[in-house]
């Protein structure tokens, strides 16, 4: 049985940026709450903050002010918890694929023999066997993403936060990823905190979607997503797929009438 159970409560998160200015709130009051096994979305306008959020919960940034919960207790970050995918997350140029998959393993000391047995069960998972010694130059877009997710999901963590993790890459490659990602949350049973610009991306995969408004960031509103599909394009033929996405476009303005 599915655990609806909450596991990171995110509450009254306020952040300023002190610049020359003076001082530029970009978090307001945010609160939201992320259960076991979740699939969260969060869409906002460009600049709105969403990367902020992501550096404060994983503790790259103190928040102003607000408190932050990890199954129940109050904890300043979930540094070590979770795994953070950046928005310009890239591979080492002078690593190979294997290489830069056990790269979190060997600083976390894991003995190099069980490191490279490891990597090389995630790389085959991921379709990537035989591209081992391969360095990331030799690697397309979508190759690549694949192996950034590899390094963060065989650390084991919690939470995974995702950041923009397909928005370079062309549609056709990012449906391919999205299912890529959906079946290895669901092999891995994790958490998911993704945020994307891509509604249609945030309706095909979520069980949530947190909308933000402009900065400083709110929450707009939170839409339950109700399609149980098997993939993230058969998600996109399911009858109410239409009516999220028009119902999230209209929370952030944008217009999908043709205006003339
Ligand atoms: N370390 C920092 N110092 C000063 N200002 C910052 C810092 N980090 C972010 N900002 C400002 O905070 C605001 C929000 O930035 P953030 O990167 O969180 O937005 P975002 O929603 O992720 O944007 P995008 O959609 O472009 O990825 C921006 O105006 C940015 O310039
Ligand atoms: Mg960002």
């Amino acid at each position: 049985m599915q655990s609806t159970s909450v596991q990171l409560n995110v509450k009254n998160i306020r952040k300023s940026f002190t610049g020359k200015a003076g001082d530029v709130q970009v978090l307001d009051d945010l609160s939201f709450t992320i259960n076991e096994r979740d699939f969260v979305s969060i869409i906002g306008p460009s600049g709105c903050g969403k990367t902020t959020i992501f550096n404060i919960i994983a503790g790259l940034l103190e928040p102003s002010s607000g408190t932050i919960h990890f199954r129940g207790e109050e904890v300043e970050s979930l540094r070590g918890r979770v795994g953070y995918m950046m928005q310009k997350d890239l591979l080492f140029p002078w690593r190979t694929v294997l290489g830069n998959v056990m790269l979190g393993l060997e600083t976390r000391g894991v003995d190099p023999g069980k490191a490279v047995d490891k990597a090389r069960i995630y790389l085959q998972q991921f379709g990537l066997g035989g591209f081992e010694n391969a360095y990331p130059k030799m690697l397309s877009g979508g190759m690549r993403q694949r192996v950034a997710l590899i390094r963060t999901l065989i650390m084991d963590p919690d939470i995974l936060l995702l950041d923009e993790p397909f928005s370079a890459l062309d549609y056709q490659t990012r449906l391919y990823l999205e299912g890529v990602l959906k079946d290895a949350v669901e092999t891995y049973n994790k958490t998911v905190i993704l945020v994307t610009h891509d509604i249609d991306e945030a309706v095909a995969l979520s069980k949530r979607v947190v909308v933000l408004s402009g900065r400083p960031a709110r929450v707009k509103t939170v839409h339950d997503i109700d399609i149980e599909a098997r993939s993230p394009i058969a998600a996109r033929s399911d009858s109410r797929f239409s009516g999220y996405f028009h119902a999230l476009c209209a929370e952030l303005d944008i217009q999908t009438e043709a205006t003339s």
